[in-house]
């Protein structure tokens, strides 16, 4: 016949006397969880450790031999000392006052055993194990971090009603989602996506969840930025939560706001959860800084969707060509080389070092080093294809210092 497992249970230890026997290096990693706990801790042992000894004002400190004594009016007890014969008598004397203890180097001579603790939001999570302390921890550590990323979620612990959330997605690859968007699709009825929203994380949705591919929505700009709007409109007001999952972040170039404005104005409520965005993360991703200390002291970010000079641009790009610090340009590929002209004629450098970061943190992902000078070339020669993020200034040559002879 197996053992009986082990009853788990949470103790309420506030304001509630622990005895601890033993001042060595595990004694050191329990009393602070029994003092958050609210536990009347006192220590016994004749030594302790220097970070025990800091704790000396928050607990009953007793430099001396174990007395069987020290247990009276305890709760709980944990008998950690080196010494087996003092967790025995220790355990004993816990024993005759019917009072639970756990000891540290024999976990059967002790009447309780210490879970691995691990806590998430209000919830604390403890995994026993068959006196296999490293297996509990390893899996205590698992659970924690799926429900830290959201792969693991308490149903109950999200926000199910009904509305529309604005997710920005980072910039495409999984884990540079946030957990606030992972927590959003694990809620979502119907989910909206992009072509950059990370794609893979559409994968883990449940089979109840409705998919929405923009990519199949009526073509053209405002055609299908309509139709976005009514489609996530219609679905809330139907009682569904909606989640518009997006690249980067929604309101960097996502046209975030526009869908934001279109619930308001059906009365329909929105949330926005942040993305990492692509303008920032995919130069960081690949090394490129856009400050860097007594280089770059600002950085601009750009959408390039319109030639300089085209009427409907909004970019003063004499002024951008004037300043000294980093560019960073979206949506810019089949326009850079108007871009770069500008910014040469309008007083930069045609050296001024330019990074073409290509599918940035997807599998693809390449990195072309050009200048301002030789952009145009530089992405013909590379056949380079959106999505691309362009950085332009002083900053990619302290990253690649040997590609632009300053190592
Ligand atoms: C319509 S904008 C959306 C930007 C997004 N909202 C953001 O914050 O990253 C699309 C442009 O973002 C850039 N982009 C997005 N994801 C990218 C990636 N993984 N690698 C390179 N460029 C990316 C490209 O310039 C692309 O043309």
């Amino acid at each position: 016949m197996t053992d009986p497992h082990p009853y788990l249970a949470g103790l309420v230890l506030a304001g509630r006397k622990v005895v601890v026997v033993g001042g060595g290096h595990v004694a050191q990693r329990r009393v602070p969880t029994f003092l958050a706990a609210g536990a009347e801790v006192t220590l016994v042992s004749p030594e302790v450790t220097p970070a025990l000894e800091g704790l000396a004002g928050e607990l009953t400190l007793h430099l001396r031999d174990f007395t069987e004594t020290d247990l009276d009016g305890a709760w709980y007890v944990v008998a950690v000392t080196d010494d087996p014969a003092v967790n025995a008598r220790v355990a004993a004397a816990a024993e005759s006052r019917h009072t639970f203890c756990v000891r540290a180097d024999d976990a059967l001579g002790g009447s309780a055993w210490t879970p691995a603790v691990g806590h998430h939001g209000s919830v604390t999570i403890g995994v026993l194990g068959n006196r296999e302390p490293r297996k509990s921890a390893a899996l205590r550590d698992d659970i924690v971090t799926a429900l830290r990323d959201g792969h693991l979620t308490a149903t109950d612990a999200h926000d199910r009603s009904p509305g529309v959330v604005l997710v920005g997605g980072g910039p495409g690859e999984p884990d540079f989602v946030t957990v606030a968007a992972r927590h959003a699709l694990a809620s979502a009825d119907v989910v909206v996506a992009d072509r950059l929203a990370p794609r893979e994380l559409l994968d883990e949705l449940g089979p109840h969840v409705e998919l929405i591919d923009v990519a199949k929505l009526p073509r053209g700009r405002s055609a299908s930025q309509d139709a976005i709007n009514e489609v996530i409109v219609a679905r809330a007001r139907a009682g569904k939560r909606v989640v518009r999952f997006k690249g980067g972040d929604s309101f960097v170039f996502g046209r975030g706001f526009e869908e934001l404005l279109a619930c308001a104005a059906a009365d329909v409520p929105v949330t926005v959860v942040p993305g990492l965005t692509s303008a920032l993360s995919v130069p960081a991703r690949v090394g490129i800084p856009v400050t860097h200390r007594g280089v770059a002291h600002e950085f601009t970010v750009i959408s390039g969707h319109l030639p300089p000079g085209h009427p409907d641009s909004l970019v003063a790009w004499d002024a951008v060509a004037r300043m000294r610090g980093t560019i960073v340009l979206l949506m810019a590929v089949d326009n850079a080389p108007a871009i770069a002209a500008a910014l040469v004629g309008g007083g930069r450098s045609a050296d001024t070092p330019a990074a073409v970061i290509v599918d940035g943190t997807m599998p693809t992902e390449r990195t072309v080093l050009s200048t301002l000078g030789s952009l145009a070339d530089d992405l013909a020669t590379h056949r380079v294809v959106p999505p691309a993020i362009i950085v332009i200034g002083e900053v990619v040559a302290v990253a690649r210092p040997a590609h632009y002879g300053r190592a």
